[in-house]
């Protein structure tokens, strides 16, 4: 053979194993995802429109209002549902009747076709974890994803197959009250932890018994009603638009979550529900996305009331065009998506594609499979409310108390402590812990702070309790109704005679726990508020007891950032307990005793006042940037508060303490495909063992759009031993220094560059470097 002729076979051999190579490892579509797609059009084709606008529709049960009332249908319900023409349910809970509900669906309907079933499972199913906003102090992704895990298992043993959370809505205004479901102000930190959720929630692999489908919620731009008022008017740029807001939402679709949500809420004159541009456009084609989108709550009949659309018809016409899937108890599509079609109006493709949307979750979770595989009667004493899921609570609940202050080391108390005082209208409520999203949690069933405080102390120590004065009236008639929408709360108590008895056993404490700040119900879905401090006649009961003893822990119960500043000066103690759902008053217990050393660090600014909303930590410098001095008249700034936060993002205490230093970067000159690593040297110089949340933040000096002065982009909760110093490391790189830039992308654009290291947003190491 000839050099040529040998040259050409090495050529000939060299390709063919290339093609074997690439053959062997190209991606080839897992067989069961094949398997959904044509399992989905075989039943698509036998479908006929009445089956097929069915599987559009979500009905609520009767058990559990989470919206308006609609008129009494009963009757339909339950004959549409035997025809198959109900595609889901919501707010139908317990094992025995979801699965009467399915073999009702599966002998009568023609097609067979399984109901999906679903609930509001939002922290916690029967064991109640703490509320999302608190969860979301502690940092800790690991724990997060295993507080979902077990929620998914509890509601799936109980017949559940899809929970409406997590809820990513960035929101900057502590007025909203459903900040509470959130995980507070910031794009990074809601992102990471959404992820952790519906990884809990979904698991590896939704078709196994104990998954159930998340849902990414609401699509977009709730958390930025105006004034902070529930469902009201939002008007943001494209720049907050995409760099704050849709951040976690994308994430999500690229985790492959299950289901979104769309809003109540308009955005800049369109309502979200009939968003062609966000749902159709963004989401389902630009993201790529094959889940399946659901209303919210009649969103889509209230477009009429937005005055969007003319009647219901037209508001069905216009949410299945802009590509909402599922109308959540809107009534909009039953009656009118058949006339639509018919009169031209909306195309069959349109409505395939809805239906498909829904057979692949049907699918994707095992139900054609096993339609009954989440009625396992076995599941439910094994899975739900086991003292194993309440350790976890307990974890969950201490993780997630943050410090605010404490002088002179009062805190951690000593267990064999004389007399101590709980007193305040929330110290022995076990129903306020549980707070506003409590699924089928038992009304009265978490352990109060005074129940913790009495487990922890020695036999030898006095606890005295008083109420002092109530917080708010509940309305006895709905103690066991699980439906938050009738659930009235009146805060206008007035009686005071019970002040006096409290202040008697504050004289004889040792110390005093005031267990004060919001109940459970007074944040949530529709729980707006105009004052951020303390209401009704607490602030005469913190008086009064100050005025005798002045060694008070507060401890605050809350479901937003509240305004502290009428006690921050000087009452020496003060925790962040939230709401913190099933063991509450162990995990408080907990950490005042000593038992865990506090960790957790504020996702949300606490305000100097009202009149700060809405209050952020990455802000904006403007033209006239804030200057501490406020003499000086001409910057952005108030006249009669600082702009800065009392308790900042990111802040909190520890019963040890952390130094940090040697700010080290490797390079200080990159190009845009490049990355730097940073390092610090974090050291723990108290005489406890603690961990700490070690924050990463950027700054981009200049952009083609203006940047926010400070961005989380990096954070690491580390255990240190005592004295114990390590060095943490992190990597800037294109994910870190991107943004959506005024050329519609997300690019790094060369310049320079901040990177702030430290234990809070404004108390940082900083270095600088430079992208070319
Ligand atoms: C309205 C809320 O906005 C949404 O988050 C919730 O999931 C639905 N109601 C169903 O309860």
């Amino acid at each position: 053979m000839n050099n040529y002729k040998k040259y050409i076979l090495a050529l000939c051999l060299i390709i063919i194993s290339l093609c074997a190579f690439v053959m062997k490892n190209i991606k080839k579509p897992k067989n069961n995802t094949l398997n959904i797609e044509q399992r989905v059009d075989s039943l698509l084709a036998l479908m006929n429109i009445d089956e097929k606008i069915g599987q559009l529709i979500q009905y609520t049960g009767s058990e559990n209002i989470t919206g308006p009332p609609s008129s009494n249908y009963d009757k339909e319900k339950k004959e549409k549902l035997r025809k198959g023409e109900i595609g889901s349910l919501l707010n139908v809970s317990s094992r025995k009747t979801l699965c009467e509900v399915q073999k009702q669906v599966l002998e009568n309907s023609r097609l067979k076709i399984p109901m999906i079933f679903a609930y509001d499972v939002i922290h916690g199913y029967k064991t109640i974890f703490p509320i999302p906003l608190g969860e979301s102090a502690s940092w800790d992704l690991e724990l997060i994803k295993k507080t979902a895990r077990i929620a998914a298992k509890e509601s799936s043993a109980d017949g559940l197959h899809w929970t409406f959370a997590p809820m990513v809505d960035v929101s900057r205004d502590a007025r909203w009250g459903r900040g509470m479901e959130g995980a507070g102000e910031d794009p990074y930190l809601v992102t990471k932890i959404s992820i952790a959720r519906v990884k809990g929630f979904q698991g590896d692999n939704l078709a196994k018994d104990n998954t159930i489908a998340a849902c990414a919620k609401h699509f977009a731009g709730y958390g930025f009603a105006e004034a902070g008022r529930d469902y009201n008017t939002v008007n943001i740029g494209n720049n907050l638009l995409h760099n704050q807001i849709l951040p976690p939402f994308k994430a999500l679709a690229n985790i492959g979550v299950a289901t979104f949500m769309n809003a109540f809420n308009e955005i800049d004159g369109i309502p979200a529900t009939g968003h062609k541009e966000l749902q159709r456009k963004l989401l389902k084609e630009k993201w790529n996305w094959n889940g399946m989108i659901v209303s919210d709550w009649a969103s889509i009949a209230e477009m009429v009331n937005h005055g969007y659309a003319k009647n219901k018809k037209h508001a069905a016409e216009i949410a299945i065009n802009a590509g909402s899937d599922m109308d959540m108890e809107g009534h909009a599509y039953n009656n009118n998506l058949k006339t639509l079609l018919n009169e031209n109006k909306i195309s069959i493709n349109v409505i395939n594609d809805a239906v498909k949307r829904v057979l692949r979750l049907k699918f994707k979770l095992g139900l054609f499979d096993n339609p009954y595989k989440y009625c396992n009667e076995q599941r439910e004493n094994k899975d739900i409310y086991t003292s194993e899921n309440l350790n976890v609570a307990r974890e969950a609940g201490k993780k997630s108390i943050v410090l605010l202050k404490n002088e002179n080391n009062i805190l951690p108390l000593s267990k064999k402590i004389k007399n101590i005082a709980v007193i305040g209208p929330l110290a022995n409520d076990k129903d306020s812990p549980l707070g506003n999203w409590r699924a089928l949690a038992k009304y009265n069933s978490a352990v109060s702070l005074l129940e913790g405080v009495k487990a922890k102390v020695s036999k030898k120590t006095n606890v005295f309790y008083q109420k002092g004065i109530d917080l708010i009236i509940q309305d006895k008639r709905f103690q066991n109704t699980k439906s938050l929408y009738l659930y009235e709360i009146n805060e206008n108590t007035s009686d005071k005679s019970k002040i006096n008895d409290a202040v008697e056993i504050a004289k004889k404490a040792d110390i005093v726990l005031l267990a004060v700040g919001e109940h459970g119900y007074q944040s949530g879905e529709s729980r707006s508020k105009t004052n951020l401090g303390f209401t009704g006649l607490q602030n005469e009961l913190i008086n009064e007891i100050y005025k005798v003893n002045k060694n008070i822990v507060l401890v605050l119960s809350n479901g937003r950032p509240m305004d502290l500043s009428s006690i921050s000066d000087r009452i020496p103690a003060i925790l962040v307990t939230w709401q913190l759902g099933s063991e509450s008053g162990n995990a408080i217990a907990d950490v005042i005793f000593g038992d865990y050393n506090p960790s957790a660090k504020l996702p949300v600014s606490f305000p100097r006042n009202v009149g700060q909303q809405p209050l952020y930590y990455n802000q904006k410098n403007t033209g006239r940037p804030y200057n501490m001095n406020m003499k000086e008249v001409t910057n952005s700034s108030y006249r009669d508060v600082k702009n800065t936060a009392l308790y900042p993002f990111g802040y909190g205490l520890s019963y040890t303490t952390f130094e940090y230093k040697n700010l080290k970067l490797n390079k200080h000159s990159i190009n845009k495909n490049e990355e730097i690593i940073a390092t610090i040297d974090v050291t723990n110089t108290g005489k406890r063992s603690g961990e700490e949340i070690i924050q990463m933040y950027i700054r981009d000096i200049v952009g083609s759009l203006t940047r926010p002065v400070i961005e989380l982009k990096g954070f690491k909760k580390e255990f240190f031993k005592a004295g114990e110093t390590k060095t943490i490391k992190f990597i800037i790189g294109k994910k870190q220094l991107q943004y959506y830039t005024a050329n519609k992308i997300w690019e790094v654009e060369p310049g320079e560059f901040k990177v702030m290291i430290g234990k809070s947003s404004i108390d940082t190491i900083n270095a600088s470097f430079n992208v070319k």
